[in-house]
């Protein structure tokens, strides 16, 4: 991680407070970056390169909404095969370099019958079912506590914030508990029946850990999925093609809520 923070700062003296990291063809957003800077991950020492359809794979740098922002384009996920320690590596190496927003989207299927297919759902909460947690092992204490407490994960403030741009743009926004899960198979409509009985709105296969691992390295989280399709058991049958098609459908959405919201976050 160290030589990832070095190749970092030689790139960059000064790096943005505030990083998005964008989901399942959710990449419409980094169109809206000024004055881009482009670092694929490939050339970032240690840094894992996504495998899956529908994500990049680049660190973006630039402006959106006037205010500076580092944009992870793509992620790798659990189910890839890879560790949690892997798919928090970006949000650590950004903390180190001076993160204090993190904004994490992601597509999801939508538990919660009130909720549609297109629908922007700010993160309340969430449920780790995924059996790993980036902080197990050794604690570095340079980084955060061993226990960290998860009772305000999603910030707050930032919800509250993302809740008033929305209304202003009048883009409606949801709100919900994201399930997080190993994946790559969608859940069964046993597991959807199962999720919503123990609170679960959405489902999905990332964010958990980056949630986990961003907070406790004491930067604040929001989070807003898309939710893609509604889950297994409640339409006729899932597709990651569907997943895509209605996550680049929302995207023009999702950009403009991101573009209205950045520069309110600044500290
Ligand atoms: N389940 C889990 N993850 C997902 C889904 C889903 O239905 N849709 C998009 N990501």
């Amino acid at each position: 991680m160290e030589r990832a923070v070095e190749y970092l700062r030689g790139v960059m003296a000064d790096w943005p407070a505030t990083a998005v990291v964008l989901g399942s063809a959710q990449s419409a957003f980094v169109d809206e970056v000024r004055g881009a800077r482009r670092i694929p991950y490939r050339e970032i020492p240690g840094w894992p390169t996504p495998s899956v359809e529908g994500h990049a794979g680049e660190l973006v740098v630039g402006e959106a909404g006037g205010a500076r922002v580092a944009v992870l384009a793509g992620r790798v996920h659990l189910y890839e095969g890879r560790t949690p320690q892997e798919a928090v590596f970006g949000v650590r190496v950004l903390a180190r370099l001076g993160l204090k927003n993190l904004i994490l989207t992601n597509a999801a299927g939508g538990i919660n019958p009130a909720y549609r297919r297109g629908l922007l759902v700010l993160i309340t909460d969430h449920i780790n079912l995924q059996g790993l947690n980036p902080l197990a092992g050794e604690n570095d204490e340079t980084l955060g506590p061993r226990f960290p407490d998860m009772s305000r994960a999603y910030a707050p403030e930032l919800r509250e914030l993302a809740a008033r741009e929305a209304r202003a743009l009048g883009i409606e926004l949801g709100e919900g508990v994201y399930a997080g899960l190993l994946g790559p198979s969608f859940e069964t409509p046993a597991e959807i029946r199962y999720l919503r009985t123990i609170g679960a709105d959405l489902a999905g296969m990332s964010t958990v850990a980056e949630c986990i691992a961003a907070h406790h390295a004491g930067v604040r989280v929001l989070g807003i999925s898309t939710v893609t399709n509604m889950a297994a058991g409640m339409q006729a049958e899932l597709s990651h093609t569907e997943v895509l098609e209605t996550g680049r459908a929302a995207a023009g959405d999702l950009a403009r809520l991101l573009t209205a919201l950045l520069p309110k976050l600044e500290l």
